[in-house]
């Protein structure tokens, strides 16, 4: 379980002045669900799961992965970034291997299990590519590999379809679903997209401009297996109405 209590984090700008980017966030996040979190830009939705990841150190509150504090990068963790960092030089494989690699754990065994993630991504037969190689949406299916290839019980996305067309995106958030049904996993995923929170989540987080706290949690009572044409039911058309008042914090309209 995900947990947090009274988050707060403060950065120093580069002209001195502090930015308070997280304030008061409490929020918890249940095994094995899939948690979407919207809000506008700026607004500290990459700082909460850069928290969460232990990358960069909070300043104020409780940050807990099943009750234990964060406080460094933690294995049990897969991070998906908004453009595929992948090492340029390195062939796929290498690439979707290297988080085992960096934790020591490359055997036979990590390897297979490579080439099956990368065979369930669509993607046999371009092991010994390199990324330049690949479309984007190609690379950044590697790097959704790579999050799951150490088997992560949690994986924190930031816009990870973020530089996609339209309808790349539509089928890699349904092949997202796939996976995490065929290997379950907690997912903490941002997206500045309404639609493709309701359509992909659980519960859908939205937080307030500057400084960041939430706003309002809204469960998706949509049944699964979700798709795309979900959008013409009124249970999304509630979900997404909601969802708006709060980013916008105004009320619904009638
Ligand atoms: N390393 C940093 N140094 C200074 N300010 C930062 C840093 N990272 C983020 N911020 C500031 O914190 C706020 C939240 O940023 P971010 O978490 O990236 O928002 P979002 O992902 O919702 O767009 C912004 O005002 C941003 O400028
Ligand atoms: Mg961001």
């Amino acid at each position: 379980m995900i947990s947090l209590d009274g988050v707060g984090k403060r950065f120093e700008a580069a002209d001195g002045h502090e930015v308070q980017a997280l304030s008061g966030v409490s929020l918890t996040v249940a095994d094995g669900s899939f948690t979407a979190l919207v809000g506008q830009s700026g607004c500290g939705k990459s700082t909460l799961l850069r928290l969460v990841a232990g990358l960069v150190p909070k300043s104020e509150g409780h940050v807990q992965l099943d009750g234990r504090e964060v406080t460094a990068p933690h294995p049990d963790v897969g991070f998906v970034f908004q453009a595929p960092t992948l090492l340029p030089w390195a062939d796929v494989l290498t690439n979707v291997l290297f988080p085992l690699r960096i934790l020591g754990k490359l055997d036979a065994t990590g390897t297979a299990r490579a080439r099956e993630l990368l065979a369930m991504a669509g993607l046999s037969g371009f092991e010994r590519k390199t990324p330049r190689e690949l479309s984007g949406g190609m690379q950044q299916r590697v790097a959704i590999c790579r999050a799951l290839v150490h088997e992560p019980r949690i994986l924190l996305m930031d816009e990870p379809f973020g530089a996609l067309d339209a309808l790349t995106r539509e089928e890699m958030s349904l092949e997202l679903l796939r996976l995490w049904t065929e290997r379950p996993c907690t997912i903490l995923f941002v997206t500045h997209s309404i639609t493709e929170a309701v359509i992909l989540a659980d519960q859908v987080v939205t937080m307030t401009p500057r400084p960041g706290r939430v706003a309002d949690i809204v469960d998706v009572a949509l049944p699964r297996p979700r798709s795309f044409s979900q959008v013409s039911t009124e249970e999304f058309a509630r979900c997404a109405e909601r969802i708006r008042s709060h980013i916008f914090g105004r009320p619904v309209a009638a």
